[in-house]
């Protein structure tokens, strides 16, 4: 038994002798002064002996003269800072059983957008404070003492006192409201068992508008007074995910109302607190007339991830942040099937590849981590919310999936989560009702992806009539680690009428051919007709090298068109990867980048773009004396398309034309051509004299922003200055950040500078400053660099939050590509580095090792620039 507070100091982990089962919660925002105080009763049920009760509290100060467990008061009362954790003994052990502990504490409505802090809005001319809180991952202890991990569930009851003109929300309905003067008492409806995480308090001045599911759950949207109408799609799409998710997990919306609200200042892009999801602004707004079609499908996405956590992570909650993935990864998973049940036009499953593109792209490096990783501090916690999390996580689900079936896997998730209901559970929790709904071995298939970092890269080469497989685990430097997985593999050959479905359960494999070629047809994969495609539609989270004769055969049926989109992204995505870790030559990129030109599709080209991006990039590097050319050549492999689809909006045309459109512009002025740039330049005039001009919709206005910056300097700034009239004149949130995100793309070193200070001001939101580094291009990642040295300790500061604060990082370091570069960024940090970055730091730093391995390889490429030229001359 303890006999000391100090006996509880720096344990990561509290002691679970005592738990909490319901908290009665008083608390009084004051908006003015930007304190608040409170009060809260927690009964606790005490298990084994103990003097102590453990629980955490931070930035908070407790009055420990107001401290009583069933009118006894305490003997001691610590409080460690650095362990988050408030220590109360008592003279003598505390019965066994249930008991209230009561305090008192006050704390400040901070603005860092973490605990409970205050956001700040204009109401007729004037600036107001709203009070709001974000808890995820373990900042609830900055608002009230609580036991703040996900496995204490308890049931909350709120009672909020605040002016009586304000809306205060919270988890819960209202059960009674009392006013006494310019104050008022809302009380809440007790809520049902929940983590900490999840508790959500929102005051200020909104209007709402509001539905109902088939059910009768009523949901409403709130939204900044007179802004209403912007709430709508979000509103729709709320409904019917949520209609959805209840016929898919089998049980109904848990919570008597949900609520949605715009938050101006928000760290993440959404929150899903129970009953009260609080979104940035952009992430739930959606206006017809300033919108973009990207804008409205990142409503939608989020929107129903927010609504699958409902089930996914709030009834159902992971025990410990280690298994954050069952929260995140199965929320963004879900959305992409609520997403594509309302929008089935949308094609929003080939768009998921976007997820695993990213999952890949992050878990190729060395300083990845396993999906299932252990975290303690609060800080590494916040640390593991990355697209590993979310995007890798998404993607071995959807393989899991395809490798189950859709039935049985959707008849295993509800299961699931029955058994699991108002509880927490742990990965193998997940794989136990898998495997006992499927008879399938789904724990020692998943754990190869879930509790090893990393994923295979698949070698197939073809020899006599087998095909043969080996893996071996793919790293972006080159190297080859030591992972081996189970990996499940599919293949076709020639048709996706002849496929086959198998594990790859050792380090090596060898299928015969005729096991799943139609031999008349198929020709060995090889022939000009034929090929071999492994990993159909991408849904297995690996890559694949073909031999020679087999890329071959893929190029050539990419050239006729003969593969799903899927397929073609997966072909383009695996090729750049393996160029990139120097397994294939930039050549045989650019040539397959050529079999490309005749497509036509958006969810392609944004992979083919996004890998043209790319070879600029690094050809700028490696090879300066041609990169005028690769860029002519990249260009060209674009244009056909961006013709078709022109700068102007046709009648009647599909929701990813549109996408689309946006997209080429985009790509086209950042390879600078030449033609788009001035015809965006043009077109900004015209919008600047007039804002509703139909020669400028939202969705083409990035373009033009960039057309427009990269033609300014420091002697010709007029453009800069008319794109910062425009933010100031604007309130709103989308045409904001499609602003900020141009500003520093600027070739003018000055001009770099000064749109990183701007970003500094009070005019832009410190939630909103990753909109500006995402902006940095080559010309401006020296100054870039040099001004986050000078600025570092008011930027650790001002963005204390893990994921901005990488932001920050990825952005400046990145897009480096020298090994002295990396030394002295490595330099800098030595005395520097945080737990909250330390994994960015060290991903960003490999990245530009990884660039620099690649520019030396290029530089030794024989053929090139042959080939470079023999393309450029090639007919469309
Ligand atoms: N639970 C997260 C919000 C969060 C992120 C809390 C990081 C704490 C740290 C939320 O469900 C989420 O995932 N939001 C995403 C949006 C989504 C569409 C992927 C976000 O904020 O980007
Ligand atoms: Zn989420």
């Amino acid at each position: 038994m303890a006999e000391s507070p100090e006996q509880f100091r720096g344990q990561s982990r509290l002691p679970r002798f005592a738990e909490p089962l319901r908290y009665d919660l008083l608390l009084r925002p004051d908006l003015a002064a930007c304190t608040f105080s409170g009060s809260a009763a927690v009964a606790v049920a005490v298990s084994a002996p103990t003097r102590f009760l453990v629980l955490n509290a931070a930035e908070l100060s407790v009055d420990g003269s107001s401290i009583r467990f069933q009118d006894v008061a305490p003997t001691v009362v610590t409080q460690f800072e650095e362990d988050e954790i408030l220590v109360i003994g008592f003279g003598q052990e505390l019965p066994i059983g249930e008991g209230v502990v009561t305090m008192n504490f006050t704390g400040t409505l901070n603005d860092q957008m973490r605990g409970f802090y205050r956001s700040k809005y204009d109401y007729n001319g004037e600036s107001r404070n709203m009070a709001v809180t974000q808890f995820e991952a373990a900042d609830a202890r900055r608002c009230f003492p609580c036991w703040d991990e996900p496995a204490f569930k308890a049931k909350f009851k709120l009672t909020l006192e605040v002016p009586t003109e304000l809306v205060a929300l919270s988890n819960m309905p209202v059960v009674k409201e009392t006013v006494h003067g310019p104050l008022k008492t809302v009380c809440y409806e007790e809520s049902p068992l929940m983590s900490t995480y999840l508790v959500a308090i929102v005051v200020g001045l909104f209007d709402y508008i509001e539905s109902s599911t088939l059910e009768g759950t009523k949901v409403r949207v709130y939204t900044q007074v007179g802004k209403t109408s912007q709430g709508k799609f979000a509103l729709d799409v709320g409904v019917k995910s949520l209609d959805l998710y209840k016929d898919y997990f089998a049980t109904p919306y848990p919570l008597p109302k949900l609520d949605m609200i715009a938050i101006p200042d928000f760290s993440a892009g959404a929150m899903e607190n129970y009953g009260l999801v609080t979104y940035r602004d952009s992430a739930l707004l959606y206006d017809e007339q300033l919108s973009s079609a990207s804008n409205k499908q990142q409503v939608a996405i989020t929107v129903a991830h927010e609504l699958a956590h409902q089930w996914f992570g709030n009834l159902v909650t992971m025990e410990w942040w280690t298994h954050l993935w069952l929260n995140e990864g199965f929320a963004s998973w879900v959305s992409y099937l609520a997403v594509e049940s309302i929008f089935p036009e949308w094609n929003n499953w080939t768009q998921f590849l976007d997820e695993t593109t990213s999952g890949l792209r992050l878990d190729a490096l060395a300083e990845s981590h396993p999906i299932e990783v252990e975290v303690n501090h609060a800080s590494e916690i916040d640390a593991i919310f990355d697209s590993i999390s979310y995007d890798k996580g998404a993607s071995v689900i959807r393989m899991l999936q395809s490798y189950l079936g859709a039935d049985r896997f959707q008849k295993a998730l509800a299961s699931y989560i029955k058994k699991y209901a108002y509880s927490n559970a742990k990965t193998e929790d997940l794989w136990a009702v898998l495997e006992e709904e499927t008879g399938e071995p789904v724990k020692d298939l998943m754990t190869t992806w879930t509790k090893q970092q990393g994923y295979p890269v698949i070698f197939a080469k073809l020899n006599g009539q087998y095909l043969e497989l080996e893996q071996a685990q793919f790293l972006s430097d080159g190297s080859s680690g030591p992972g081996t997985w189970i990996v499940p593999m599919t293949s076709c050959c020639g048709s996706y009428d002849v496929n086959k479905k198998f594990l790859l359960k050792g380090k090596a494999d060898k299928i015969h051919i005729k096991d799943f070629a139609a031999s008349q047809t198929a020709d060995r994969g090889t022939g000009q007709n034929s090929w071999i495609k492994l990993n159909i539609d991408q849904t297995g989270f690996y890559r694949v090298k073909y031999d020679d004769e087999l890329a071959a055969g893929l190029e050539n049926a990419v050239k006729a068109n003969k593969l799903s989109l899927m397929d073609m992204i997966g072909i383009v995505e695996d090729s750049y990867a393996l160029s990139v870790a120097c397994k294939q030559t930039l050549t045989s990129l650019l040539r397959l980048l050529n079999a490309y030109r005749h497509e036509s599709d958006y969810t392609v080209l944004s992979h083919v773009t996004s890998v043209c991006l790319g070879v600029n990039k690094i050809s700028t590097d490696a090879t300066p004396d041609l990169s005028r050319d690769i860029k002519q050549l990249l260009i060209k492999l674009l244009l056909l398309a961006a013709k078709r689809v022109g700068w102007d909006p046709k009648d009647g045309e599909s929701h990813l034309d549109v996408m689309l459109r946006s997209l080429l512009l985009l790509a086209l002025v950042k390879l600078g051509h030449d033609e788009t740039i001035a015809e965006g330049i043009r077109r900004f005039h015209i919008f600047l004299e007039d804002r509703k001009s139909p020669l400028l919709p939202p969705d083409n206005r990035k373009a033009a922003y960039l057309a427009v910056m990269r033609s300014v300097s420091t002697s010709s700034r007029a453009g800069y200055d008319s794109l910062l009239k425009i933010y100031r004149e604007t309130s709103e949130a989308q045409e904001k950040s499609r602003i900020l995100g141009s500003l520093s793309s600027c070739p003018d070193k000055d001009i770099v500078v000064e749109a990183l200070n701007f970003m500094l001001t009070d005019e832009v939101r410190n939630q909103d400053a990753f909109y500006v580094l995402g902006g940095i291009s080559l010309e401006g990642r020296e100054v870039a660099w040099a001004w986050l040295q000078e600025n570092w300790d008011h930027v650790v500061k001002t963005w204390p939050s893990s994921s901005l604060i990488s932001d920050f990082i990825n952005s400046t370091i990145s897009p480096f590509t020298s090994e002295e570069r990396a030394a002295e960024v490595s330099q800098f940090f030595c005395t520097r580095v945080k737990p909250s970055f330390e994994r960015a730091l060290k991903q960003s730093l490999e990245r530009v090792r990884i660039s620099a391995r690649w520019i030396e390889s290029i530089k030794s490429e024989p053929n090139l620039a042959q080939t470079v030229h023999q393309l450029l001359l090639e007919e469309m």
